[in-house]
């Protein structure tokens, strides 16, 4: 299907009924509803669905960095373009496929983005579905230039939440993480998990593959499982920020958070023709709440 610029969507289902959607604007996952047809993802009432800015919520593919350091845009330029589809991409492993409904998208700089970043590559996306209602994300980028290049790169993803004073993120204690509220200086995690009581915009560096978020109200948890992403971003905008996105309620940052899976303290190198993986797994598993003391 196409959206109301003429963009292609691409819905994957699976058997039990959950969905997800994506667009070739970005390659963003837009959405993904579980057996039930919940919406997981949280998307701004007040999103903007048409180039060249990214839509604000679902999951935003950011590369070639993430930040905004130097002359590239905020988030670099890959959430921005529009992407195609690949019918025939390099095999990935079996697995990847099996039980799946899934679809692969490339994206190749243009003209125009090699004047921002000079530097030819590939990128590959594979968004999966399973019969489970995982969402997996597989990136692949290839180096395809004469000369070595450096990126960060980040799966910023927007969680649905009931109520984010209800939420907490487990598996982020005891790391030290650079605080972008400060200057990105560097702190220890105090708590035994993360909470929100205020703007919150941190990377959590060196962290377990494993993260869950936990949302007490609406008894669920998120599960992400990454690979090839050693840091965690945490966002959420509060009221102050709120107010000044155009893109974005002024009480919505009560209904999400971005927990990201990222590359960002030691940017990727990858010498000419060399491939870098990065791996995303979401699920939703009910919960009880039965890690709270
Ligand atoms: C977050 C960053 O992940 O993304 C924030 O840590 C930033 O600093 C936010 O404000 C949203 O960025 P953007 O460019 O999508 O408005």
């Amino acid at each position: 299907t196409k959206d109301w610029n003429g963009i292609d969507q691409i819905t994957l289902r699976n058997p039990r009924g959950a969905s997800a959607r994506v667009s070739l604007h970005g390659g963003q996952v837009i959405s993904w509803r579980n057996d039930q047809g919940e919406e997981l993802l949280f998307t701004s009432s007040k999103a903007i669905f048409k180039p060249p800015k990214a839509m604000r919520g679902g999951i935003q593919i950011c590369f070639p960095q993430f930040g905004n350091c130097g002359s590239l845009e905020q988030h670099g330029f890959a959430r921005n373009k529009i992407w195609t589809i690949e019918d025939n991409p390099p095999p990935l492993h079996p697995n990847d496929a099996k039980g799946k409904a899934y679809i692969d998208l490339l994206f190749k700089p243009s003209e125009e983005d090699l004047k921002c970043w000079p530097h030819s590559f590939e990128f590959r996306l594979r968004v999966s579905l399973a019969t489970d209602g995982n969402l997996a994300m597989i990136s692949r980028i290839r180096n395809i230039n004469g000369k070595p290049l450096n990126f960060s790169f980040a799966y910023h993803t927007y969680f649905s939440a009931s109520d984010i004073s209800e939420v907490r993120i487990e598996g982020l204690e005891t790391l030290d993480y650079l605080d972008n509220l400060c200057q990105r200086e560097r702190f220890t995690e105090q708590g035994d998990a993360v909470t929100f009581e205020s703007e919150v915009d941190r990377v959590y560096l060196s962290s377990p593959s494993v993260i869950a978020v936990l949302d007490h109200e609406k008894k669920r948890t998120f599960v992400m499982r990454k690979e090839g992403l050693p840091d965690v971003v945490v966002w959420n905008p509060w009221e102050k920020k709120s107010k000044l996105m155009v893109d974005f309620g002024d009480e919505e940052y009560k209904q999400m958070l971005c927990v990201d899976g990222v590359v960002i303290e030691r940017p990727i190198p990858l010498r000419p023709g060399e491939e870098w993986t990065g791996r995303l797994e979401l699920s939703v598993v009910p919960s009880s709440y039965c890690s709270e003391p």
